[in-house]
């Protein structure tokens, strides 16, 4: 008679991907972790489609997030980040940023924190050198290149009080400094990402959904190069498949298991 395999014991899975983290710091070999929205969740801060509930729950993220959207309708759009960094405004962040920072702290240069939050929260936390994929949800910019009028409207706190705020002499608007559907991305935090994601010898992929690229595509390189990858997700998401472990709970929780001494 012949018995199957029994199952790994609860935990098991966690265990190994301690092992993991372990060998990588034992072995002086880089780690990159990549996270998404589920990464701050747990600090209130809602995920970006939680987040098109209410007001804003019959727009898709394409008709709020994009260049045409801010220059057809700028209030609007202005609105709706008002209403994202309301939201963000006083969270702190959670146990799970806390442990990334802690064990950058211990093991300095080990860890690549490579993030598409646009919340500030692993700055917060004290992670140094966060690549911030998709921008920065307090900053603003220029929608248009800046002419002279408008740097020295900056300088002189003249801007419009208008939603948006806007150059008194030429009608240039603000822009949320986030990264838009159809934009590119900022060019040397993607090209230090892809570089992590290709030499890294262990990937922690940390509550995304995994449908964004090309910060989702990091997972694959990670793989393809030959890096355990390991996805810490409560729910099914779209890297599944190209991880070696697949660990089900959320950031809070299992990063400061994970990374612990
Ligand atoms: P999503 O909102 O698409 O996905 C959030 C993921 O987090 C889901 O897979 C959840 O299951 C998971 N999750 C929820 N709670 C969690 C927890 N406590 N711990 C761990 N995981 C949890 O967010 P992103 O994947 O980040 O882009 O979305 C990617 C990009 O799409 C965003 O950066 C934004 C958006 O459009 C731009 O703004 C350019």
């Amino acid at each position: 008679m012949t018995h199957s395999p029994l199952p790994d014991p609860p935990g098991a899975d966690l265990g190994t991907v301690r092992d993991w983290v372990r060998e990588a710091v034992q072995l002086s070999r880089p780690i990159a972790v990549l996270t998404g929205a589920g990464m701050s969740a747990e600090s209130g801060v809602p995920t970006f489609r939680d987040a098109l509930t209410g007001l804003w729950a019959h727009f898709r993220p394409e008709e709020l997030a994009t260049e045409t959207a801010f220059r057809a309708r700028p209030q609007q759009v202005w609105d709706w980040y008002a209403s994202r960094r309301a939201a963000v405004a006083g969270v702190e962040p959670n146990a799970g940023h806390r442990a990334l920072a802690t064990f950058q702290a211990r093991e300095p240069g080990r860890l690549t924190l490579i993030t598409q939050n646009v919340d500030g929260l692993h700055q917060a936390a004290g992670s140094p050198g966060v690549l911030a994929l998709h921008g920065n949800l307090a900053e603003d910019r220029w929608l248009d290149s800046p002419r002279a009028c408008c740097d020295a409207s900056v300088a002189a706190g003249t801007l419009t009080d208008a939603c948006p705020p806007a150059c008194p002499a030429c009608g240039n608007l603000r822009r949320p400094a986030v990264v838009w559907f159809g934009e590119f991305l900022p060019e040397q935090a993607l090209r230090d990402a892809e570089t992590a994601a290709r030499t890294c010898a262990l990937m922690l992929v940390v509550g995304t959904s995994g449908a964004v690229y090309p910060a989702a595509g990091l997972a694959f390189t990670a793989h393809q190069a030959g890096a355990r990858v390991v996805v810490v997700n409560p729910e099914p998401s779209e890297l599944d498949p190209v991880a070696d472990v697949v660990l089900r709970g959320t950031a809070a929780t299992l990063l400061p298991a994970l990374l612990s001494p």
